[in-house]
């Protein structure tokens, strides 16, 4: 697979340009999807928009195949390499789950060890249930008064190599949901020093590639994979997402393994829109990015006037656990007025009709974007500001902290399909979990597959579930019981 760009620029979307031309064509359809352009399904064309039925259209030669792209894909995708300094690029359409999935079953097979921090995305841990590789976790350093895990100090790292010469890889976050990053450069280069992959969860850095005020991207760094959630802060649609390689990977393998999971019928809606998002980030990226920082640099600004908030920003970095800041991520601290990030959340939403990413124990995360206005940051500082005049109260008995460090008794594989029963949480202290368990968002496991359930676990889960979080995972919807091993 080449990288060669033949006549292209970055102005081009051949996607993008490709459908279009099948619209023009006026084609008879005798193809999947059956609604036919919207014409069999008049309710769902009135409410999508006759533009965005008829641009559904399935693969067929003009438009190439997601599975094997030999033309307009493949050019799309070249570009796309081109634009995030990439060798290659890899265009997903089951998000970035996908892609974080396939970057770890592109390089670990069964018993193989992963090093990673404990704080990653529910999809790093599910592939190594997928694939049988065991993670040896790296603690995460921990903010003691933000009670929110950061990122991982050079030294664990390489005290974790040395005592796992033997490791494949080693994940990292560039950077945290809560905007954190770690020294990328100089993990790449121990790692490559010991012969490891250094594979990188990018879901939350994808503008990283298009300003020089943002932390260092992995491709930059010199990592030999990456993950990019396109539809987070890119601009594409939800769903779409983009796996990025070096040419130290064999970029025809990466695709096998893309398609063991991905599906045959990639939707042009997702693929089209990674296509434009790519051209518009390359083209004007950095004034959105420019933009964006402004905005949330105003926005902390004015929240850490309100007092008892803490909008926090780049005075974290202190070049071991946080060797740099995301200062696009508006994350604000609330235990202090009382409030857990998750009250915040939902009183901004059900009161102020100011939808947020998220809110967990002691935080909320606001996304700033190019699409936001003044008008908009304008609103959520004042309804900050009001809820703190209505709902401060004081802060005794909330809880203090977001992550718990895991111990780990049996690997993903091995205890996720072990026979495990249900048993009542309360009394599930000392047993060995068989499921997840984590609020969505961040979506980071409060428990995996083969860890211990311990009663700071027990006691996390019950406040998470009083104060509102959205709880999943488990096998029983209403997270009264846990599915546990050895009964
Ligand atoms: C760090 C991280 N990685 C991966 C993902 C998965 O992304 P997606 O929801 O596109 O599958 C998320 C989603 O929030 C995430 O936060």
């Amino acid at each position: 697979m080449e990288n060669k760009i033949v006549g292209l620029t970055q102005q081009d979307t051949p996607i993008h340009r490709a459908l279009e031309e099948q619209c023009i064509n006026r084609l008879a359809r005798f193809d999947v999807p059956g609604h036919k352009g919207g014409r069999g399904n008049k309710e769902l064309k009135d409410f999508l928009g006759e533009t965005c039925v008829k641009l559904d259209m399935n693969s067929m030669k003009p438009l190439d195949n997601l599975c094997h792209p030999v033309s307009v894909i493949k050019d799309a995708q070249s570009l796309a390499a081109e634009a995030f300094g990439a060798d290659n690029a890899f265009f997903i359409v089951h998000g970035t789950t996908g892609a974080v999935q396939s970057m770890i079953m592109s390089v670990c097979q069964r018993g193989d060890k992963l090093l990673m921090p404990r704080n990653v995305h529910r999809s790093a841990i599910n592939a190594l249930v997928v694939c049988g590789a065991v993670p040896i976790y790296i603690n995460p350093g921990i903010q003691k008064k933000l009670g929110i895990p950061l990122g991982m100090s050079v030294k664990d790292i390489a005290q974790s190599m040395e005592e796992n010469p033997d490791a494949k890889a080693i994940l990292i976050n560039n950077p945290t949901y809560y905007g954190i990053c770690s020294d990328l450069k100089e993990i790449v280069r121990l790692a490559h020093e010991k012969n490891m992959f250094v594979l990188v969860d990018e879901a939350h850095g994808t503008h990283f590639y298009f300003h020089p005020d943002l932390p260092i991207s992995a491709m930059e760094a010199g990592a030999d994979m990456s993950s990019i959630s396109m539809h987070k802060t890119g601009g594409s649609l939800t769903q779409s997402s983009m796996l990025l390689t070096r040419n130290t990977i064999n970029p025809n393998y990466v695709r096998q393994v893309i398609n063991l999971t991905q599906t045959t019928s990639g939707s042009y809606l997702l693929l089209s829109s990674l296509d434009i998002a790519r051209k518009t980030l390359s083209l004007h990226g950095k004034e959105m990015f420019e933009k964006t920082m402004q905005y949330a640099d105003y926005a902390r600004e004015e929240i850490n006037k309100l007092g008892g908030y803490y909008a926090f920003g780049s005075e974290l970095i202190e070049r071991q656990y946080v060797h740099d800041f995301d200062r696009t991520k508006l994350s604000v601290h609330t235990r202090e007025i009382g409030l857990a990030g998750i009250e915040v959340y939902d009183l901004l939403r059900d009161d102020y009709g100011i939808q947020i990413e998220f809110g967990d124990i002691g935080n909320i995360l606001a996304i700033i974007s190019a699409g936001d206005r003044n008008l908009e940051i304008e609103r959520l500082i004042s309804a900050l500001s009001e809820i703190k005049r209505l709902h401060q109260k004081d802060k005794v008995g909330l809880l203090d902290h977001e992550y718990i460090s895991p111990n780990v008794v049996l690997g993903p594989q091995e205890a996720f399909y072990s026979h495990s029963v249900a048993f009542d949480l309360d009394k599930s202290c000392g047993k060995i979990c068989g499921e997840f368990v984590m609020c969505y968002p961040p979506g980071i496991p409060i428990l995996a597959p083969g860890e211990m359930i311990t009663k700071d676990i027990v006691d996390y889960i019950r406040y998470a579930k009083e104060k509102g979080c959205f709880l999943t995972g488990t096998q029983d919807m209403e997270v009264n019981t846990l599915q546990v091993l050895g009964e």
